[in-house]
């Protein structure tokens, strides 16, 4: 017999309470009436979101937001919508918007799967960036890695012909698995051969820094959506 829990989906996150510091607290208590996109399962309007048409990339799971700040900062005609379920990391990207005053930035605080699934319209987005998504190592344990072709199907249905995904990650098996993945969707082509050079507008961040210094690799992966 089916017990409810048969049917519990496998998450790639966990949800961990985790410390907000009182600034991130006070950026998430002002700034996501405003700025925050209540999860429902129904399409958005992103024009509508972000006051005007601008292309529109949207990041799943920006941890800190330190990436997503520097991105739209340097990018202030794209509009960026950022997709995370960790509250601490939501007021952390949110605090940073804050201190350099961000008007292109955007927050929906839930499982980045049903967002795709239900709010983003079809060949609506110019980029989709998924930055060290959780590597979920252990092998019983990869079934929860976000890039799997399910996902990347659902990912590539709601980008533009023209437009493009973005993955990085320091996990080679991983890496391998995205290359993978990402060359059997027929409706992306490699804008590489094989991994990419890392685009400018992706940042080094410091734990990369520090891995590359001791020779840990960290791998780039940009497709195009077919035209
Ligand atoms: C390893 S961290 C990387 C964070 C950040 N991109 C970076 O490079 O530092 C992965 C993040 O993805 C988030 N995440 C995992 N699955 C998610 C999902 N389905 N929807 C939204 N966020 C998710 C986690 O909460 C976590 O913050």
């Amino acid at each position: 017999m089916d017990t409810p829990q048969t049917h519990r989906p496998i998450r790639s996150f966990v949800l961990r309470q985790g410390y907000m510091s009182k600034g991130q607290q006070r950026a998430y208590d002002t700034l996501m009436p405003v700025l925050g996109v209540g999860y429902q399962p129904q399409v958005a309007d992103l024009d509508a979101v972000f006051g005007r048409a601008a292309p529109k990339v949207v990041e799943i799971g920006f941890g800190m937001g330190g990436a997503t700040a520097d991105i739209a900062q340097a990018r202030p005609d794209t509009d960026y919508l950022g997709v995370e379920v960790h509250g601490p990391g939501v007021g952390s990207l949110l605090k940073l918007v804050e201190e350099r005053q961000l008007g292109n930035v955007r927050v929906i605080q839930h499982d980045a799967v049903e967002v795709f699934t239900h709010m983003l319209a079809p060949a609506s987005l110019d980029g989709v960036h998924v930055f060290f998504p959780d590597p979920w190592h252990k092998k019983r344990h990869n079934k929860r890695r976000l890039i799997q072709p399910p996902f990347v199907a659902l990912l590539a249905s709601r980008i533009k012909p023209g437009g493009y995904l973005h993955l990085a990650t320091d996990w080679e098996d991983y890496a391998i698995q995205m290359l993978e993945v990402l060359s059997q969707e027929a409706t992306l082509e490699n804008t590489a051969d094989g991994y990419a050079p890392r685009p400018d507008y992706r940042p080094l961040t410091k734990f990369e820094q520090r891995g590359l210094r001791l020779g840990h690799g960290v791998w780039d992966l940009v497709f195009r959506k077919r035209g």
